[in-house]
């Protein structure tokens, strides 16, 4: 069995994707290990149940790091400082710059609630539902210079129905989020990930 990939999550909020990754890394679905959580939020509700979970945290605002750059490259030592392989976004809403990028080339995913390259942006699910949208979900994807934009690694749809709103349509989709983001990092951590420009093939797990 080879090493556990050692997993880096960003956070800005509540962290119940983080929460639903270091549950999969506790019980094994994924192999890897919780390496660190950060936050540019030092109040982020997120660090505390990561802390709570016995997992390193680590936070720096990004106020008054101008440019993004400065702010980013102490991200970068920091992610370093704790031999982080994969980087996890998982409601980080900072931009990545291209420096963030390139260090951690096809190794940061990060979780959309909406079916990309539908509803890039913020706001998506109300979003959906203006639209008149029939169909959401949630996509999973690698981070490129442009914003919710990398090859996609998996997706999941769920129903808009007629009396939804902001609220019930984002629940919906966050239980497929928690359910697809695990899935993806599974496949990484299993090295059964391949990119090919804009294709991500799952290849056969290796026989033992
Ligand atoms: C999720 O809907 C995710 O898709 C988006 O931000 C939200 C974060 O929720 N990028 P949580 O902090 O993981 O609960």
């Amino acid at each position: 069995m080879p090493d556990k990939t050692k997993v880096g999550i960003l956070i800005s909020g509540r962290g119940s994707n983080m929460v639903s990754l270091l549950q999969g890394m506790r019980d094994g679905t994924i192999h890897g290990e919780p390496a660190l959580v950060f936050s540019n939020v030092p109040d982020a509700p997120g660090l505390a149940k990561a802390a709570e979970l016995g997992v390193p945290t680590e936070a720096l605002s990004h106020k008054g790091l101008k440019p993004r750059s400065k702010h980013e490259e102490r991200v970068i030592e920091i992610l370093h400082r704790y031999d982080v392989e994969l980087v996890c976004l998982a409601g980080y809403m900072r931009l990545l710059s291209p420096l963030l990028v390139g260090e951690f080339r096809n190794r940061i995913f990060n979780i959309h609630p909406a079916l990309l390259p539908a509803f890039p942006g913020l706001h998506v699910q109300q979003q959906a539902i203006d639209y008149g949208v029939k169909i959401s979900g949630c996509t999973v994807h690698v981070v490129d210079e442009e914003c919710d934009h990398g090859p996609i690694i998996v997706q999941a749809a769920v129903p808009v129905l007629d009396d939804d709103t902001d609220e019930t349509l984002s629940a919906r989709i966050l239980k497929e989020e928690h359910r697809v983001y695990s899935e993806a990092v599974a496949l990484y951590c299993a090295g059964r990930l391949k990119i090919e420009g804009r294709r991500v093939r799952i290849t056969e797990p290796i026989a033992r």
